[in-house]
């Protein structure tokens, strides 16, 4: 059993909340009005929490990341949209030899996917024309995914290949990503539909299960096997 303080009462924070008390932890969870600019996270608070798990804004997160950093705290970021920043919290984790692990996707499912991904765009060799298609609800403010742009990035790897990433926001859609190979013989569909984002939030305890005792910075996508 361990002490989690959760930063942000979102979609996604208040998720991994239920999750980390399903699976018997202590939590406390805090949104933007408990904790203007990082200003809740001070020694004392943060004394007895055994990890800080973040799932709040860009513009918030490198506080809560310098705040951890400080007080030697482990740290799971599922936050998105700072990876300009990887370099200099890499050191700054590295020099206070603290536990920080950070992911854009941290759904076990989608990083199968990524997987098999892998393996398919050798169909990029072989006269295919691939596309990326991309759904989301109509509320997601980025376009291209950033799990889009991790497929592509996989493909352009493998092959050699840039594929198009054409983007949908509709509804309520929770994620969904389409890769489609198609040639004059026949056509290869691959496809991730998320239900829930239960996915992430348990993804996101189990790594903070994962990084408790160790020191380091680690991607989700180079650990989930591993849990
Ligand atoms: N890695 C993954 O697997 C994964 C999965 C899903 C989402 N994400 C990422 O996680 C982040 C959150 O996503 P979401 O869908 O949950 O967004 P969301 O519903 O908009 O929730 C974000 C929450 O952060 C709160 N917040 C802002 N500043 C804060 C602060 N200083 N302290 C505490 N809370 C603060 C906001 O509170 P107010 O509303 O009061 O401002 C809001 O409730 C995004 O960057 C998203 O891309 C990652």
């Amino acid at each position: 059993m361990m002490n989690f303080l959760i930063l942000g009462r979102g979609k996604t924070g208040s998720l991994v909340a239920q999750c980390a008390k399903e699976r018997h932890h202590h939590v406390h969870v805090f949104g933007s009005d408990e904790n203007q600019a990082g200003k809740a996270l001070t020694h004392d608070l943060l004394r007895d929490v055994n990890a800080v798990i973040d799932f709040t804004t860009p513009t918030s997160v490198m506080e809560h990341i310098s705040a951890c950093v400080r007080e030697k705290k482990n740290m799971v970021v599922g936050t998105t949209g700072w990876y300009g920043n990887l370099g200099s919290v890499r050191s700054k984790v590295e020099d206070a030899g603290v536990g920080f692990l950070y992911g854009a996707n941290f759904s076990v499912g989608v990083n199968l996917f990524f997987d098999t991904v892998r393996s398919a765009a050798e169909a990029a060799k072989h006269k295919y024309s691939g596309q990326i298609f991309e759904r989301h609800h109509q509320h997601k403010k980025d376009a291209p995914s950033g799990t889009s742009l991790v497929l592509q990035r996989i493909i352009k790897e493998s092959s050699g290949t840039e594929l198009e990433i054409t983007s949908f926001r509709e509804g309520e859609v929770v994620g969904m990503h389409e890769l489609i190979f198609d040639s004059p013989n026949d056509r290869i569909y691959l496809c991730h539909d998320a239900k829930s984002r239960r996915g992430y939030a348990e993804g996101a305890v189990l790594a903070a299960e994962w990084l408790s005792g160790k020191t380091g910075f680690y991607d989700f996508k180079d650990i989930w096997r591993e849990l």
